[in-house]
């Protein structure tokens, strides 16, 4: 569609709500209001309502060290207790909680009252093997449902757990796995990708005997998924089965503090070293569940919901397991790949369970599109009444693809903008209340209140100017720091416009009717089909390679992904340029250091780099190049000849 016939096209949708949606729609116009009135007193309503409390909270928010907030400060409760065990007592362990699909076609049935035996289970099982309240336990497993039993069973100890997306390497494991000092890794002999088993416990033992350092690991739980061979240490390692079945299957879920750590998960940043953001337990979950309900439009007793996104990142623990789950929806765990083992798998897989709700992320909607409307075509989705998107910016053209092909034409998208860092949902439409407008995640959820700055920190309305976004109040489910670092957190965070705005690294306008468009990150942060990547975390990785001098990584536009990694590298002296040989060495070089997700799209071998005068990298440059530009402004350049020189020695390769 060319832009001419799409805007003409967007001209004649009616995006306003359809009154039948709007009667049953769990959001409201009013909560805009509510919240706008009394923050903290719409939150406690929210906690109170949507949360059960094992003791009550007396203070709404503690901001008194900011930014370190306390949110709920004084109440207890358990987040296991609130996502399994409440609903069998209201009479509802007969539910479907989770319908998994296997990879294979193999499939399991999960009701509540079958949640609540296996959670228990493994609680005592992650017992026995020493985990008490506090201590960390490392999950890298794929999307099957021992992931979530694992994680609820943390949740019911209060042993907060930290996944790691089973795309990582070991390296990255073992850094992840040393951070957060971890206790216990609970994960699988290996993972179904594409009809093929893939090791995964492999890389367990590869990061618990990294270099020389002592591993705080003493227990790695396995379950058997693939029957992939692996390597077993007696002492140490522990089969699923063998262990956790014999347990009993109850559990008593001890309350724990408001403000208890539940998760630690690691993000990009603009360094080298990921962070490991943590998020605790009521403020968490009040706006995990509330989100999923006013967002989402979650209707528990008839919806079907499947959100498609991988439990290793934020949107997997926030929308598949405790927002959810805390509502008590009935939802699709899904564990493979969208083309296996045909391109119609997900479509096939709405119709089979007639999934009502779906998320998902632009990438995967620009695939289909590439893949052609014939292949949707062919499935009753019918069901479907609600759609989201999550994790970068979707095109207007994606947008609209989405509505006709997967939603009829007539379900509300719903455009989430969030973090890890936000834990939840933070600038949305309601669907049933906003009028859409395709492109944009349009405003701040009720309760929670955002502003645009320009370069001196000032806060402006007017449309089509370009700014910083940022978050102005606290809300329940902000990061409390990050683990280890709270200086880092404050510095990064909390700085840039000084300590009343949290700096969210995304660059924002409005538009005419005051829409907010986010435009992408303005820091050294990627975002490769909705997985954050740093620059600088994948540059260390290419410099850790021996014949490499120096390098420079940018996120260059991608029809499909987004951005895709393209890295400039220097190479030592004494090494010698084998060309594409070379440039596939450090492509896998960097897959083995960090993960295949972090695989450069490109590697350019060059002379030299970029520089100003004061030796930053001028990554706009290499950018330019990257996606074949004209090369803008060189004059701040300490020597403006290495454009060219760029340009005419490159030797470039990819897949
Ligand atoms: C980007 C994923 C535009 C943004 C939940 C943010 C988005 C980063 C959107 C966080 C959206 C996420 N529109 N951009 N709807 N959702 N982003 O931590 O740049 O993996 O800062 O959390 O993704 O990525 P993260």
């Amino acid at each position: 569609m060319t832009d001419d016939s799409l805007s003409s096209h967007l001209h004649e949708l009616d995006l306003s709500p359809d009154p039948a949606f709007t009667a049953q729609a769990n959001g409201t116009a009013e909560m805009y209001d509510e919240a706008a009135a009394d923050h903290e007193g719409f939150w406690a309503r929210q906690a109170r309502e949507r949360v059960t409390w094992a003791k009550d909270f007396d203070t709404t928010l503690d901001w008194s060290e900011a930014p370190f907030a306390k949110w709920f400060v004084g109440g207890e409760l358990n987040v296991a207790y609130n996502c399994v065990d409440r609903h069998v007592e209201a009479g509802n362990g007969d539910r479907v909680a989770i319908h998994f699909e296997g990879e294979q076609g193999d499939t399991r049935t999960i009701t509540y009252a079958d949640l609540q035996r296996e959670v228990s289970k493994a609680a005592n099982a992650l017992a026995s093997l020493g985990v008490s309240t506090g201590d960390r336990v490392a999950v890298y497993m794929p999307m099957i449902p021992e992931t979530v039993f694992t994680m609820l069973a943390c949740a019911r100890l209060g042993a907060p757990h930290s996944v790691i997306f089973g795309g990582f390497s070991a390296e990255a494991l073992h850094t992840r796995i040393a951070d957060a000092e971890a206790k216990v890794v609970v994960t699988t002999d290996g993972q179904w990708r594409r009809g093929k088993p893939a090791p995964l416990k492999a890389a367990v033992d590869a990061a618990i005997h990294h270099g020389d350092d002592a591993s705080p690991v003493e227990k790695v739980l396995v379950v058997k998924r693939t029957d992939t061979e692996v390597e077993w240490d007696d002492e140490r390692d522990v089969w699923w089965h063998d262990l956790v079945e014999g347990q009993p299957d109850t559990h008593e879920a001890a309350p724990v503090d408001s403000e208890h750590p539940l998760f630690i998960l690691y993000t990009s940043g603009t360094t080298g070293k990921p962070k490991g953001i943590f998020h605790t337990t009521g403020g968490y979950l009040t706006q995990a569940a509330y989100t999923n309900a006013v967002v989402h439009d979650l209707h528990p007793e008839t919806d079907v919901y499947w959100c498609t996104a991988d439990v290793g990142w934020v949107t997997g623990h926030s929308y598949i397991v405790y927002g959810p789950l805390a509502n008590g929806a009935t939802q699709v765990l899904y564990e493979g790949t969208p083309d296996s083992p045909h391109q119609g798998r997900w479509w096939e897989i709405v119709e089979k369970y007639k999934v009502s709700i779906l998320y998902t992320a632009p990438t995967a909607i620009r695939t289909f599109m590439k893949w052609g409307t014939d292949i949707p075509a062919k499935y009753d989705m019918s069901s479907i009444r609600v759609l989201g998107s999550v994790g970068e910016p979707i095109n207007p053209e994606a947008w609209l693809w989405y509505r006709k092909h997967v939603g009829g034409d007539r379900a509300p998208i719903v455009d989430t903008w969030w973090q890890t860092e936000t834990g939840a949902i933070m600038i949305s439409p309601l669907p049933g209340v906003t009028t859409l407008e395709p492109g944009s995640a349009q405003r701040p959820i009720p309760g929670i209140s955002a502003e645009i700055l320009d370069d001196d920190g000032n806060p402006f309305t007017e449309a089509e100017k370009v700014g910083y976004l940022v978050l102005t109040k606290p809300w329940p489910s902000m990061l409390r720091g990050i683990w280890g670092d709270p200086e880092r957190y404050k510095e990064t965070y909390w700085s840039r416009f000084g300590p009343k705005y949290y700096f969210a690294g995304d660059g924002a306008k409005y538009d005419e009717k005051g829409n907010i468009w986010l435009l992408g990150r303005v820091d050294d942060v990627m975002n490769v089909s909705g997985h954050r990547l740093s620059t600088a975390e994948i540059e260390s990785a290419l410099v850790s390679h021996p014949s490499v001098a120096e390098a420079a990584v940018v996120g260059a536009a991608d029809e499909t992904t987004g951005q895709a990694v393209c890295a400039f590298v220097i190479l030592r002296g004494g090494a010698t340029d084998h060309g594409e040989e070379t440039v596939q060495e450090l492509r896998n070089h960097v897959a083995k250091e960090i993960g295949p997700i972090a695989k450069p799209r490109q590697v350019m071998i060059v002379q030299e780099l970029p520089k100003t005068r004061s030796g930053k990298i001028m990554r706009r440059l290499l950018k330019d190049v990257a996606e074949n530009r004209e090369v803008g402004d060189v004059t701040t350049l300490a020597d403006s000849s290495v454009m060219n020189l760029i340009k005419q020695g490159m030797s470039s390769g990819s897949d």
